[in-house]
């Protein structure tokens, strides 16, 4: 069972990251690093906000992705909506969940802020395992997505 360590991700994240200034290129390592640290991880990637209250997919690790999400809908358009963490216990329990995988018990959406404070992208995390997002993962994926996406 591996678990991640986050003082040590945001270190590795930091390194590869340091002169890169390309969104892509920086999703794309992040989305990387992050679902290879820690087994509850099954899906990873980002949506990025694309026109006024729409986003479509970003990088991602994982099975297929939805394209395209309104700000209307899913987690990730709550997350887009509101700027604020949805940390969801049970998915079936959250109205208008969107499934991209049957396989989904639990998951995580952060909204990515830009040095402005503007959301430019939602990250989004799938877990197979019920409630399986603790406080640690906020408080460490909130860290990592500030160090890298408001520098
Ligand atoms: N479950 C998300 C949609 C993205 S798939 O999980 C990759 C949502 O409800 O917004």
């Amino acid at each position: 069972m591996t678990r991640v360590n986050y003082d040590d991700l945001a270190k590795s994240i930091a390194a590869l990251t340091a002169d890169e200034d390309d969104l892509v290129a920086l999703m794309a390592t992040v989305t990387c690093e992050v679902h290879h640290s820690d087994d509850r991880f099954d899906w990873t990637g980002f949506y990025r906000v694309v026109a006024p209250e729409l986003m479509k997919i970003g990088p991602y690790q994982g099975g297929h992705g939805c394209l395209v999400i309104p700000f209307s809908r899913g987690v990730c358009g709550a997350a887009a909506r509101t700027g604020t963490v949805q940390r969801v216990a049970d998915v079936d329990s959250f109205p208008g969940h969107i499934a991209c995988a049957t396989s989904t018990r639990s998951e995580l959406v952060l909204p990515v802020f830009d040095c402005t404070g503007t959301v430019i992208a939602v990250f989004d995390i799938d877990s197979d395992q019920p409630d399986a997002f603790d406080d640690g993962d906020v408080a460490g994926l909130t860290a990592i997505l500030g160090a890298v996406f408001t520098k």
